[in-house]
């Protein structure tokens, strides 16, 4: 009865100029081990669930790319969207799915592009979850210890008292502001969201019918048309409409039974080339390089990377992102990487 569901419809801009709008950093070796980072994702869940039971949610303009990279997966496990609504609408409708297909289902909801080291104990992690919410009815996340007050994650704050792995969560917080991201730290009772969400198909489809009833009654009407030659009318027509909102607002923190497992590997979202950056073997003087050949003088804590093997000189340059593609090059402090998303739009906007 395990699902997964594999959230691949992001455009990673930040990862600009790799990552782009045509082919977004899901789909690119980012790490330069030889596999996209969904085919590591991919990898990584097939130990814990049958293949045929992982869909792909993506949108439509991503369908040929997932297929030439997962040709395991059949298209019947592609589902596709004709907008990008952000998480909710395709959790929501995937699930709906799934439930008409297995009324038992019991998933996993992750994301297709971070990086997790140790992957025998995220298996381990994500079974216990499994097994939790196959008898309980319980919305759940893997927590992460949070180092410093990242304000573009959700924070768990759990049951201080309870010792149990699995803990109940008092409060779930999306993307808080900076001081209270610092305040949330210093209590000490609180997590990073992964973005990892498991959960029986039943729990997340009540959650949304209790906590986002528009949304859930927009593709609940089409219900009769999934998994049917009608369901691509429907939601071509439908799917556009829905509500632009992310599973964390909509269901997350509104809900009473969310449920924590502290996970115990070691996780990166891979949102930014630093974040890349530090995952990555560094040479001597602490540049991280991937497809390309370097003469490094005075250089130190670069992201170098170029498409085919490219030999790149630096000489006095710390701390910058040098990433060399087709028709870009681009030279950028790595302190600014936040910044890329703008850049890109000025770089739109002027050629
Ligand atoms: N299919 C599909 N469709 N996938 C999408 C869409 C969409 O419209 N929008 C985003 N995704 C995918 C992204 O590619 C990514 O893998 C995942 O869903 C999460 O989306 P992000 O846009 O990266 O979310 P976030 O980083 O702002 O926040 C989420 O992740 C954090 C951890 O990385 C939240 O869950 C936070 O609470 C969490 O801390
Ligand atoms: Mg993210």
């Amino acid at each position: 009865n395990y699902y997964a569901i594999l959230m691949a419809g992001g455009v990673g801009s930040r990862f600009w100029p790799v990552s782009t709008q045509d082919f977004p950093k899901q789909f690119h070796d980012m790490l330069g081990t030889g596999d996209t980072l969904i085919q590591k994702t991919f990898q990584r869940l097939t130990h814990l669930i049958p293949k045929e039971n992982i869909y792909i949610l993506t949108n439509e303009r991503y369908n040929d790319l997932v297929l030439e990279q997962l040709p395991e997966v059949t298209q019947k496990q592609v589902v596709l969207e004709p907008a990008m609504r952000n998480t909710a609408p395709c959790i929501l409708y995937a699930s709906l799915k799934i439930q008409k297909e297995n009324p038992d289902a019991v998933m996993i909801v992750a994301p297709s592009d971070h990086w997790i080291e140790d992957e025998a104990t995220f298996s381990e992690n994500v079974e216990q979850a499994f097994e939790f919410c196959s008898k309980n009815d319980a919305l759940m996340t893997l927590g992460i210890q949070p180092t410093f007050p990242n304000t573009g994650y959700g924070y768990i704050e759990f049951d201080k008292i309870s010792n149990d792995t699995i803990k109940a969560v008092n409060q779930f917080r999306e993307k808080p502001d900076y001081e209270t991201a610092k305040d949330f730290i210093a209590q000490g009772n609180f997590l990073w969201n992964a973005g990892i969400f498991m959960w029986s198909v039943k729990s997340v489809v009540a959650a949304f019918k209790n906590n986002q009833p528009k949304l859930y009654q927009h593709f609940e009407a089409g219900i009769s048309a999934y998994n049917t030659e009608f369901e691509e009318d429907f939601i071509k027509e439908n799917y556009p409409k829905a509500e632009n909102i992310s599973v964390d607002y909509a269901i997350m923190e509104k809900s009473k039974n969310v449920f924590v497992i502290a996970a115990e590997f070691d996780w990166n979202d891979l949102g930014t080339w630093g974040s890349l950056y530090d995952k990555l073997n560094k040479d001597i003087n602490q540049n991280a390089v991937v497809n390309a050949r370097t003469l490094v003088e005075d250089a130190s804590g670069n992201m170098i990377r170029t498409k085919n093997d490219k030999i790149v000189v630096v000489d006095g340059l710390k701390d910058y992102i040098i990433v060399d593609k087709d028709e870009v090059l681009l030279i950028y402090p790595k302190t600014k990487e936040q910044d890329i998303k703008k850049v890109l739009q000025k770089v739109k906007g002027k050629f």
